[in-house]
């Protein structure tokens, strides 16, 4: 990266806020939550199907197999219609760094508070470190939860003063996944522009260097469980994110035809969820999915997401390739103005998608 440019990743400020890991150990079954994590019950309760949905399962293996991958590309092409969030399984991840990797996680969570601070965020801009996001006014209601979040990608924005040095394996392991990560994201990327009819050199060009972020989430247990919401309902701004969960409390929950369904995924499979970059890319054949974290009782849920996004100059704007009978359905921005408007603003819906459509 040139000196000066700013990379569409440094655009982030947030205001800091309470851990809430070490708030909720300080609370009992009886306690009451502070009033800034309380929301109005018709946000925490609107309609959720009872029973939790497991995801569609989208097989990498087959989608690269000769024999299998046609069947498989169409299958992912309904999926990211009619869903937009799938689980990969046997993607190709050694399942011994993903051990490793969660145990690292747990341990790290599981530090006391002054150790994780050593990490915490510095205004730097980039919201690398531990504390949280997307804040920005003191009245705002509070996500019951904790991020550490760290660039992976490029290699060469890395700063290693945010990536912990205990547990010794972490930083290893971190890079490790980010680079596996890397060849998941570039061959799914390959299936999906063959699937949206374009050719795979326009689209290796517009995830060319592609920025990868991986934040991981820690929500606490909470006494008061049905008040809060451990990450407000949002789409992501990527081209594609990949959750991975650290442990098996389960919690998420999409927003499907207007209804809030609470779904569930195979161990080790990743969750993949296409985020809004793809959606005006592929003029909405595609789109980007809601999605928040509801909170229980008894068990942190901890996840880790590592973000993809385009190349940093790339043009929001509807492909020529996918517009069919010529008609637009977003207008344009550049990818470095759409992640400014994305961090000065709190997590709120698809609120900056909707603002591109036409
Ligand atoms: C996110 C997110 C969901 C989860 O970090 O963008 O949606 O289950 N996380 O942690
Ligand atoms: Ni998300």
């Amino acid at each position: 990266m040139a000196t000066g440019e700013v990379h569409s990743q440094c655009a982030g400020y947030t205001l800091p806020v309470p851990n809430v890991q070490s708030l909720a150990t300080s609370l009992d079954k009886s306690s009451q939550i502070p009033e800034r994590y309380v929301r109005p019950e018709a946000e925490v309760n609107v309609i959720v199907r009872t029973s939790e949905i497991e995801l569609p399962v989208i097989d990498l293996a087959k989608l690269i197999h000769p024999e299998f991958s046609k069947e498989e590309a169409a299958k992912l092409h309904l999926t990211c219609q009619e869903w937009s969030f799938f689980q990969l399984v046997n993607h190709g991840v050694p399942e011994e760094l993903i051990e490793g990797l969660k145990a690292n996680t747990v341990e790290f969570f599981n530090k006391p508070l002054e150790e994780k601070m050593v990490y915490k965020q510095d205004n730097d801009g980039t919201l690398q470190g531990y504390g949280q996001a997307f804040v920005l006014s003191e009245e705002q209601k509070l996500d019951w939860s904790d991020m550490f979040y760290v660039m992976t990608r490029p290699v060469a924005l890395r700063n290693m003063k945010f990536w912990p040095t205990s547990p010794s394996a972490f930083r290893d392991n971190i890079d490790r996944y980010s680079l596996e990560l890397t060849k998941v994201a570039s061959c799914l990327w390959l299936y999906i522009a063959t699937n949206l009819g374009v050719a795979p050199e326009v689209f290796a060009q517009l995830f060319k260097d592609h920025p990868q972020g991986m934040r991981f989430n820690y929500y606490p247990p909470c006494p008061e469980a049905d008040k809060v919401i451990g990450i407000s309902p949002h789409s992501d701004a990527t081209v594609f994110s990949i959750l991975l969960q650290i442990n098996d409390v389960q919690g998420l929950q999409i927003r499907k035809d207007g209804e809030w369904i609470a779904v569930s995924a195979l161990p080790n499979a990743l969750i993949v969820n296409l985020g809004d970059i793809t959606e005006v890319l592929s003029n909405g054949i595609y789109k980007s999915i809601e999605h928040r974290v509801l909170i229980n009782t008894e068990h942190p849920r901890i996840t880790l997401v590592a973000f993809h996004g385009p190349h940093n100059s790339v043009m929001l704007q509807p492909l020529p390739e996918v517009v069919r009978d010529g008609k637009l359905n977003y207008g344009s921005m550049s990818y470095q103005e759409f992640m400014k408007a994305l961090f000065n603003k709190k997590l709120e819906g698809k609120s900056i998608i909707e603002k591109l459509k036409l």
